[in-house]
C-alpha cells in the first residue's frame, strides 16, 4: 500500500528504527528493493530524483512504483521525490501521486549555489502548505552537504554546492534547525553532519567518528519531533569496488560511511537514510563480472539478473542493520 513518509517515520520513531530510502530509476533497482523488503518484512521508501525523471521519464518512475505496490500489496511503500529544487517541481510530483516530496532549499534553484536562510524558509514553508493540503509529507534540508574530510559537496547529477564549504555550512546548527522547523512545519529534516553524495566521500579508511554524531544528538534534542534524514549514506562496499576493478573497471580507492556510524545516528533520531551509490556500485560490479565470466552471453536478462541479486543483497543488509526488518 502507498503510505506517506510521515506515517512511516512516526512508526520508525516510536519503535526506534531507521528506514533506508533507495533511489530508483530502473526496474532492476525497484525489484531488488521490493524482493529484499519482502524477504525481511520491511517497509519501503523509494525515491526518484530529477536525474531519474530525466532518464526514465516521470510516468515510468511513477508506474514502476505503482507496479511494485500492486505486486507486493502487503508492503507499505512511500513514493518520495528526492531533491526538488523549487515548489513548482514539488507541486508537479504531488500531482503525479507522490506521497512525499523533498524541497531542498539549501541550494538555490540551480542546485549548485548555497542559498540564504530566508530563501530556504520561504520555499520550504510554501511547499509544506501545498503538500499538507494534499496529505503529502515534506522533507526539508538545512546546512550544505559535504565531506568533513574534503570540504567538498560530492557528485550528484546536478545537485551539490560548487567549491569548498566552510565548517559552519557543513554542520547544521541545532538552534537554527529549531527555528526552521517552527517556521516551515516540515515533517523531516535533512541535516549536514559530514556525509556527501556519490562514491568519493573519504580518501582514507574512516575510523572513529567520521560523522558529527554529537551534532546529530544536539539537533535531535532541540527538535525531537522532527524526523532526521541522512543523505549521502552509501557505505561504498570495498568488495564491490574490488570486483569492479578486477573485471575491467578503473575506479580510484575511496571510502563511504560505515554502516555502524549510520546505526549510531539512528539511535539519535535519524529515521530516513538515503542510499543510491551502493546499489550503482553493486550492479556495475555484478554486470562486469557476469559479462567477463560469460563472454558468449548476449541475453541482457542474464546480466541484469546478476545485478538485481547483488542489489538485493545490499538492501537486505541495510534493512537488517537499520532495524527496518520485521516492521512492515
Ligand atoms: O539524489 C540523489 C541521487 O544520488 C542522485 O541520483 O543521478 O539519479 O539524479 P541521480
Ligand atoms: P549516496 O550517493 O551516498 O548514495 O547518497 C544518495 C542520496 O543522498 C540521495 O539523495
Ligand atoms: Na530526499
Ligand atoms: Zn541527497
Amino acid at each position: 500500500a502507498l503510505i506517506s513518509m510521515r506515517q512511516l517515520l512516526d512508526h520508525a520513531a516510536e519503535y526506534g528504527y531507521g528506514v533506508p530510502a533507495f533511489n530508483v530509476n530502473n526496474q532492476e533497482q525497484m525489484r531488488a528493493i521490493m524482493e529484499a523488503a519482502d524477504k525481511t518484512n520491511s517497509p519501503v521508501i523509494v525515491q526518484g530524483s530529477a536525474g531519474a525523471r530525466k532518464y526514465a521519464g516521470a510516468p515510468f518512475i511513477r508506474h514502476m512504483i505503482l507496479a511494485a505496490i500492486e505486486e507486493w500489496p502487503h508492503i507499505p511503500v512511500v513514493m518520495h521525490q528526492d531533491h526538488g529544487t523549487s515548489p513548482a517541481i514539488c507541486q508537479r510530483s504531488i500531482q503525479l501521486g507522490f506521497s512525499s516530496v523533498m524541497m531542498d532549499g539549501s541550494l538555490f534553484e540551480d542546485g549548485k549555489t548555497a542559498s540564504t536562510y530566508e530563501y530556504n524558509v520561504d520555499v520550504t514553508r510554501r511547499t509544506v502548505e501545498m503538500a499538507h493540503a494534499c496529505g503529502v509529507s515534506v522533507e526539508g534540508e538545512l546546512g550544505v552537504l559535504g565531506s568533513l574530510e574534503t570540504g567538498e559537496a560530492g557528485e550528484e547529477d546536478g545537485i551539490g554546492a560548487v567549491g569548498k564549504l566552510t565548517l559552519e555550512q557543513l554542520l547544521t546548527d541545532p538552534d537554527e534547525a529549531a527555528d526552521f522547523v517552527k517556521q516551515t512545519n516540515v515533517d523531516a529534516l535533512a541535516i549536514a553532519c559530514g556525509t556527501s553524495h556519490g562514491a568519493y566521500k573519504f580518501s582514507r579508511p574512516p575510523t572513529g567518528d567520521i560523522l558529527a554524531i554529537d551534532q546529530i544528538k544536539a539537533i535531535h534534542k532541540r527538535i525531537p519531533n522532527t524526523h532526521l534524514v541522512m543523505h549521502g549514506s552509501s557505505s561504498v562496499p570495498q568488495e564491490w569496488l574490488k570486483v569492479i576493478n578486477e573485471f575491467g573497471g578503473d575506479m580510484p580507492q575511496t571510502y563511504g560511511v560505515p554502516v555502524e556510524q549510520i546505526v549510531e545516528g539512528i539511535k539519535h533520531g535519524v529515521r530516513k537514510v538515503n542510499i543510491d551509490t551502493d546499489l550503482r556500485l553493486a550492479s556495475t560490479g555484478a554486470v562486469r563480472r557476469h559479462l567477463a565470466e560469460n563472454p558468449a552471453n548476449f541475453d541482457p536478462r542474464k546480466f541484469l539478473a546478476a545485478a538485481t541479486q547483488a542489489m538485493t543483497d545490499i538492501c537486505i543488509a541495510r534493512y537488517e542493520a537499520f532495524g527496518t526488518a520485521g516492521q512492515a
